[in-house]
């Protein structure tokens, strides 16, 4: 039998667009997929693999955020998806299928696998105590809860541990907590929680032996998977809250009246196996059985582990069959850029869609994070002057040379066709024979080490073949051949001997390069290269005309990848052009974003309110008169039906004082005094904290 692979990645939150974290991870499955791809088993049949993504759309944050855009969850999720395809395409990302969470499969299996893990007596429900907002009518996660670190008393601390003394509390310890959704002092309410048993000694002994069976998972992953099986005391490993009350974004607990919902981080790996349902749906494939005969293997990243290797298999185990145990966890570290770690808001300063409006090879990308990838948890750094030097020196300056040294001898002087056999007495067979020897050789190395995930190993091993080609080529000197008409058959198989080599060469890049394998398959002239191609020799074959294959990454690219300087662009559009002009400094500056510079033309003042006086004539307007500690000014403000103004006198006020003054009916206003207001009624003035004097900057 044909290996069979169910290969998938982390689902990514479906509330910002891909960052070059989750291009990194694409391109390391989709390499080791691709590699699968050009295996032939032992009996003759191809492996069959199945590579699925999805967007992972639930949980409060989305909905938090869709709520702030004033439109549905559903909305946002749809205008995030819709983008994804440009990013997979443009790196040569080739899932099998994209899906998202929010569908009625996940909803089915999540509902299935919560209802097999009741009856296996697995899930139990247990009141749960927790800060409420009363304003937005919301439990509150500890993210959304802020107050006083009950260790330090530093204040704005969030609800599980202080950023000032690092001590670890839970959300209810914090003094003088409030909202940060609302600003409200949250309430205590309590509410029944499902929880899913992980405790559970069963279940604790099936996740050791899960963990130990050799070659399953790196040793650095199993060792720190233990670590939280085997904590004790308040480290001790605790059942899992899979439950959240409403409002949320998510799949409901099926069979109770009361509307609660299934927690994001249950449904979202059951996600993969909607994917691959939804995908089998498409391909009039059986889904259980394909489920059952494929190894499953998930590609993750290093913060995602404990999810991935404590319940994930826990849960699909007693959940039994046709839900089986994840074969494989393969985890990797996380990408930096410069030395400088990336923010999960503003991503780093490499945005991939920049990178592809620039008209950047994606394929220069994928070999520079392959160069760097390694088999184990280790982050990697990309580096710009690095890339340019990897870049041209492997790929063009080594790998492509080979082809391009012999291309044109072989056009113009054989009509493109390649020597039928290579027995000249010159020493040019027994050289090539060694190199293709030690070439087909190697197949068996360089294919463990792309199996491994050792990307790097292998990239370093196939460079050295390119090196040793191209010495070869040195020596041979096919230009000096070339001069002297009694040396036509060795020139003939010096060049068939290169071709031969670069042949080689690109099956074993071909992972990694996929658009450029295929222009070198056109080019020779051949069927898609497969892996055990690398066996055989191309001999008496006409192949095509030699097209330039790949161009240098200049500096100046990456200049204007990190926004640094302009340069004229392939195919960008003009938003980026302007922005680059403004993006001195920063890294980079997404849309909708404005940098340091853009903030500090307002001139933002504390103002102090003076006097407030109804306008005659003015249905809407208040006049105020500001103190801004050197100057007075006088302002119209839209306030009227919210404030009285013999109240407003003496408050404090944020003026922006740097606004060009505007003629009204009823006189000029001098600036613009700022306030909230929302969809329903009301407006409120922004006022600075206590102890501000007016005239004081604010920045
Ligand atoms: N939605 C969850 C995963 C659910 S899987 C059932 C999630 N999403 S995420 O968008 O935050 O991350 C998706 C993947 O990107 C994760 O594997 C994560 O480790 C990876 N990366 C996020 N930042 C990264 C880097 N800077 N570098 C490499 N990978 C990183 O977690
Ligand atoms: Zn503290």
């Amino acid at each position: 039998m044909p290996r069979k692979l169910f290969v998938t990645t982390a689902l990514p939150y479906a509330n910002g667009a891909f960052h070059i974290g989750h291009i990194m991870e694409y391109i390391q499955a989709d390499i080791w997929v691709r590699f699968q791809r050009m295996q032939v088993d032992e009996d003759g049949l191809p492996r069959e693999v199945h590579f699925v993504g999805a967007d992972d759309a639930h949980g409060a944050p989305i909905m938090l955020k869709a709520e702030a855009e004033g439109v549905t969850p559903e909305h946002l999720i749809k205008r995030i998806s819709d983008e994804r395809p440009k990013y997979l395409k443009g790196f040569h990302i080739e899932f099998d299928n994209w899906h998202s969470t929010h569908s009625p499969e996940n909803t089915a299996l999540s509902q299935d696998v919560f209802r097999r893990l009741k009856t296996a007596g697995l899930i139990y429900s247990k009141p749960v105590e927790q800060f409420y907002d009363p304003v937005k009518g919301m439990y509150l996660a500890d993210r959304y809860l802020k107050g006083e670190c009950p260790n330090c008393g530093a204040k704005d601390q969030y609800g599980d541990a202080c950023e000032n003394c690092s001590s670890v509390y839970a959300a209810t310890a914090l003094k003088n907590p409030y909202s940060t959704l609302s600003g409200a002092k949250p309430v205590l309410k309590t509410s029944d929680h499902f929880f899913f048993k992980l405790s559970d000694p069963e279940c604790k002994a099936f996740v050791r032996q899960w963990l130990e069976k050799p070659d399953r998972l790196q040793s650095q992953v199993v060792n720190k998977a233990k670590e939280w099986l085997d904590g004790e005391g308040d480290k001790a490993l605790a059942d899992w809250d899979i439950s959240r009350d409403p409002p949320y974004f998510g799949i409901r607990v099926p069979d109770i009246a009361e509307e609660k919902y299934l927690y994001v981080w249950l449904d979202a790996p059951i996600g993969y196996l909607a994917s691959l349902k939804n995908y089998c749906a498409k391909k009039g494939l059986d889904f259980e059985k394909t489920l059952n005969e494929c190894e499953q293997i998930h590609f993750i990243g290093k913060d995602i582990i404990y999810f991935h290797t404590l319940f994930w298999p826990a849960m699909l185990k007693f959940a039994g069959a046709p839900y089986k145990e994840p074969d494989h966890v393969y985890v990797h570290g996380f990408i930096g850029v410069s030395g400088e770690k990336m923010s999960k808001s503003r991503g780093t300063g490499i945005d991939p869609l920049r990178y592809l409006e620039l008209g950047m090879n994606p394929e220069w990308l994928r070999y520079y994070i392959a160069a760097k990838l390694n088999g184990a948890v280790e982050d990697i750094d990309f580096n710009p002057d690095d890339f340019v030097a990897r870049v041209n020196s492997d790929l063009i300056g080594k790998y492509i040379n080979i082809a391009s040294r012999a291309a044109g001898f072989l056009s113009k002087r054989f009509g493109g066709l390649l020597a039928s056999e290579i027995d000249s007495e010159s020493g040019v067979k027994e050289k090539l024979k060694q190199l293709t020897d030690d070439l087909a050789a190697s197949k068996n190395e360089i294919g463990e080490l792309y199996e491994a995930r050792e990307f790097g190993k292998a990239l370093r091993k196939v460079m050295a073949f390119a090196d040793e080609a191209n010495l070869f080529v040195d020596e041979t000197k096919p230009w000096e051949l070339a001069k002297h008409h009694d040396k036509e058959r060795e020139l003939h198989e010096v060049c068939t001997a290169c071709i031969n080599l670069f042949r080689v060469l690109t099956i074993y890049l071909k992972p990694v390069l996929p658009k450029l394998a295929r222009d070198v398959e056109t080019f020779l002239n051949v069927p898609p290269l497969s892996w055990r191609d690398a066996d055989s020799l191309l001999l008496n074959h006409k192949i095509g005309n030699y097209k330039h294959l790949m161009t240098r990454v200049e500096e100046k690219q990456l200049d204007a990848l990190f926004g640094i300087e302009s340069v004229p662009q392939v195919n960008a559009p003009q938003r980026h052009a302007e922005k680059q002009q403004h993006a001195a400094k920063e890294l980079s500056v997404s849309d909708g974003m404005i940098s340091i510079d853009d903030f500090n033309k307002l001139d933002l003042r504390v103002a102090k309110i003076v006097k407030a006086e109804h306008v005659e004539g003015a249905d809407k307007l208040l006049k105020l008169t500001l103190d801004l500690g050197d100057s007075t000014r006088t302002v119209f403000a839209g306030i009227k039906s919210a404030y009285d103004p013999a109240k407003l006198e003496g408050q404090l006020a944020v003026v922006v004082a740097n606004l060009a003054p505007r003629k009204m009916k009823f006189g000029v206003s001098e600036g613009m005094v700022l306030a909230a207001s929302g969809e329903g009624p009301g407006i409120f003035l922004i006022s600075p904290g206590s102890g501000a004097q007016p005239g004081m900057r604010i920045k």
